[in-house]
């Protein structure tokens, strides 16, 4: 928890899809650090954020909700809704591309994707992603794959990590390093 909120702290922005704010109703802020807070960001096609949700109600930071609905209602006073249209206006889902612009226009020069499996998946098929931080706890719960099965979702590259760190905090194995997208798969 310490790690994740010193990398939160680390970045311009962090952003969750829609998925994880339902599930867990995260605060991403950095509380078992010290550090600037991370401008808040949801993927959220179609507006399902609940205005109670804790996003919503951030300590010091507007939440910024990035939807293909250009006819968004407001969601709250501490609430931006920021509407990405792809090239072609046709996409169901917020396009990663234009809403990586948008962001970038507007000063987030970092940013940390802390879920959930959905939207990493996404990222990682897209090639946006730099860089890796995992956490392997020594517990088996079962059932969530961080990743998805990127085969699966057409791409035709090898992922891989290198060079590879690992450091043990506490019980925990953190591993990390530089992400590389690797020529199609043989
Ligand atoms: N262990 C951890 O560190 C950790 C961290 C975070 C989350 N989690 C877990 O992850 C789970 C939630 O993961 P999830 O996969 O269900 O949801 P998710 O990845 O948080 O959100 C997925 C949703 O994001 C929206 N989205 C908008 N644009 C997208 C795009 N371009 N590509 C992909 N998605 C886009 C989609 O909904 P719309 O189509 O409605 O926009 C999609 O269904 C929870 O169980 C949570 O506890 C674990």
């Amino acid at each position: 928890m310490e790690l994740t909120h010193q990398l939160r702290s680390l970045h311009d922005g962090i952003l969750v899809g829609i998925g994880t704010v339902l599930s867990d109703d995260p605060q991403l802020t950095v509380r078992k650090w010290t550090g600037p807070n991370p401008q808040p960001i949801v993927l959220d096609s179609q507006l399902r954020t609940p205005q109670s949700a804790k996003i919503c109600h951030h300590p010091d930071k507007d939440c910024w909700i990035l939807t293909v609905r250009p006819d968004a209602e407001p969601l709250g006073e501490q609430v931006d809704i920021l509407a990405v249209r792809s090239a072609d206006g046709s996409q169901r889902q917020v396009p990663l591309e234009e809403a990586m612009s948008l962001l970038r226009e507007r000063g987030i020069k970092s940013l940390m994707v802390e879920g959930g499996t959905t939207v990493i998946t996404a990222f990682l098929k897209e090639r946006m992603a730099d860089a890796l931080v995992l956490t392997v706890a020594p517990r088996l719960v079962g059932g969530y794959k961080a990743v998805g099965n990127l085969q699966a979702e057409g791409c035709d590259y090898q992922l891989s990590i290198h060079p590879l760190h690992t450091a043990l905090a506490g019980k925990d194995l953190i591993v990390w390093g530089d992400l590389h997208y690797e020529g199609p798969v043989p």
